[in-house]
């Protein structure tokens, strides 16, 4: 197979964790016999220094032409005291998601068994937790009308959705649990948001077409505690925007770390894959950073992308022999992790090359 992809690293330790992501993406082609052909694009800060401009147009294209993106992180600590800058870097990333019309962010909560230790849950709790975020990417709170009045003293900014939004994600949502455990959570904040009153409404509509998953709606604040109090109890759960972003960072801990956690962003045409974690400026260049949710981005993008399901299973275990062998980074690390088997970004990307060559040539790793 061959194919186009668009790497896009950003800012701090995205260009540490990608390139981990790609030299993954490398050695399955190798061992596949696939082609990849790599274009790179700049976005958030460094874009800015560049050009002015927190996505180009020259990056756009770039994206557009690809059969799928690699992206790493946007952020600077020098924008978040500074309310007044004009352009930011996190303009990019949400112009990026609407000009491609990504539309359905995937984050899929799972926990390695050899993470159970790195939670700051209880391990009980954690055991056998499996979630599929559906976030819905470019409406809500982060695309409506925003402003100043009274000479500044006065902020706002719209929540609002639409019918059309609501239907295409929870259609998404509900297909993909049917091929789940069939049980769908939609959340929202109806008893006091017109907005998620429509969204709600519309959920109920169109889970009519689908009478084989179970579904039941939960406000956010309720969904927040419930995620931590008993994250078995969820298979999908879809929600908007803003609820997103925040229910998906509180259940990266039911995955360990941050540094664990990929995503998926989908929609009309080209689809994006990430690492939920962001930036982290305070690691950068320090070659601390986990690359795993680099390298599960690359796993969701050969499966959903490409569909090259075998390939992505290959990474996958590939990670999961990783820590069968006891390796972490220093996020996964727990306080009985040996001192020599704490290793850096390069490192543990490629004990994964190394072990998709070794599954790739022998057909299999023993598991103990
Ligand atoms: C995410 C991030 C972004 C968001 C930021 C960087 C704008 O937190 O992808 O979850 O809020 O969507
Ligand atoms: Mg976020």
């Amino acid at each position: 197979m061959k194919k186009k992809i668009t790497i896009v690293p950003g800012d701090g330790i995205g260009k540490e964790v990608t390139t981990c992501g790609k030299n993954v993406l490398d050695q399955i082609a190798q061992a596949y016999g696939h082609e990849f052909v790599y274009d790179y694009a700049t976005i958030g800060h460094e874009a800015i220094e560049s050009t002015g401009e927190a996505l180009p147009e020259e990056s756009l294209v770039k994206m557009r032409n690809a059969d799928a993106i690699l992206f790493g992180a946007v952020g600077h600590p020098k924008y978040d005291n500074d309310p007044s800058a004009k352009v930011r870097p996190e303009q990019g990333l949400l112009k990026m998601r609407k000009e491609l019309g990504l539309y359905a962010n995937l984050r899929p909560i799972k926990l390695f068994d050899e993470l159970l230790e790195a939670s700051s849950i209880r391990p009980e709790i954690l055991k056998g937790a499996d979630i599929l975020f559906f976030r819905e990417l470019t409406g809500d709170v982060y695309f409506g009308e925003r402003g100043r009045k009274d000479d500044g003293n006065t902020a706002y900014d719209t929540m609002i959705y639409h019918r059309y939004e609501v239907e295409r994600i929870a259609h998404k949502a509900f297909k993909a649990a049917q091929t789940r455990r069939r049980r769908l959570t939609s959340v929202d904040k109806a008893n006091v948001l017109e907005s998620s009153r429509l969204w709600r409404s519309v959920v109920q509509d169109v889970a009519g077409g689908y009478p084989d998953v179970e579904v039941e709606h939960m406000f956010v604040d309720a969904a927040a505690m419930k995620l931590i109090q008993n994250p078995r109890s969820f298979d999908v759960v879809v929600t908007g925007n803003l609820f997103g972003d925040i229910l998906t960072d509180e259940a990266s801990q039911i995955a360990g770390s941050m540094g664990m956690l990929a995503s998926a962003s989908i929609g009309d045409s080209v689809g994006l894959y990430e690492p939920i974690h962001g930036s982290a400026h305070d690691i950068t260049g320090k070659g601390l950073a986990n690359p795993l949710a680099s390298i599960l981005s690359a796993a969701l993008l050969l499966d959903i992308s490409f569909e090259l399901k075998e390939e992505a299973d290959c990474v996958i275990k590939a990670v999961e022999q990783v820590l069968k062998d006891g390796y972490r980074t220093r996020d996964i690390a727990g306080p009985g992790t040996a001192h020599e088997k704490i290793l850096g970004t390069v490192v543990m990307g490629n004990m994964v090359c190394n072990n998709i060559r070794l599954l790739t040539a022998v057909g299999s790793i023993s598991s103990d």
